[in-house]
């Protein structure tokens, strides 16, 4: 499969899992964090797909669209590692969607950085919450969920918090 190819899948997947996870927390009330703001592709998507809730956003530098900004009250600027903690003062447990597109292209780092982040975010995630990633991730207190039709396993990976 070509570059090309696999980028598109790979953002299709993404795009599948975004949908899926919006309407799975239909009946889990609570705010969205999304995890790297990149361009802002995924957060604007969110922010189209959950209107109504409060999206908060990780990200170390904002570099992305000038229209996929979010708000100076609903970012936390700086390394995740450090803002998980400040987050988890401020919001609690309120969390009914996690989106994590921490990819930086060197596997080992983006998949270390996932596992030492899945113990903030289970702090901030509440029962029944959703966590979608594009790192791999495997902890006790989330259940796998099966992908949307059609997305290849290990393209993405959608949970959800028991
Ligand atoms: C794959 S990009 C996100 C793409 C974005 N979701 C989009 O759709 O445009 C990953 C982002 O995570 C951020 N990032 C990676 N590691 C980080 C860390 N430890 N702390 C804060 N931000 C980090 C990078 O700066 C980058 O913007």
């Amino acid at each position: 499969m070509s570059r090309l190819d696999s980028f598109i899948r790979r953002l299709e997947a993404q795009r599948a899992c975004l949908n899926q996870a919006a309407a799975l927390i239909t009946d889990v009330p609570g705010n969205v964090l999304e995890f790297g703001l990149g361009n802002g592709r995924t957060y604007d998507h969110l922010r189209e797909k959950l209107s109504r809730r409060d999206i908060y956003v990780f990200e170390r530098k904002v570099a992305a669209h000038p229209d996929c900004i979010p708000p100076d009250d609903r970012l936390f600027l700086g390394d995740f590692l450090e803002s998980l903690p400040m987050a988890i003062r401020r919001l609690g447990q309120d969390t009914a969607l996690a989106n994590l597109d921490i990819g930086s292209g060197d596997e080992a780092a983006s998949q270390q950085l996932a596992r030492a982040m899945t113990p903030f975010v289970l702090q901030l995630l509440k029962p029944r919450g959703i966590l979608i990633s594009d790192q791999p991730i495997a902890d006790s207190a989330l259940e796998a969920l099966p992908l949307p039709t059609g997305i290849k396993p290990g393209r993405y990976f959608l949970h959800r918090r028991r």
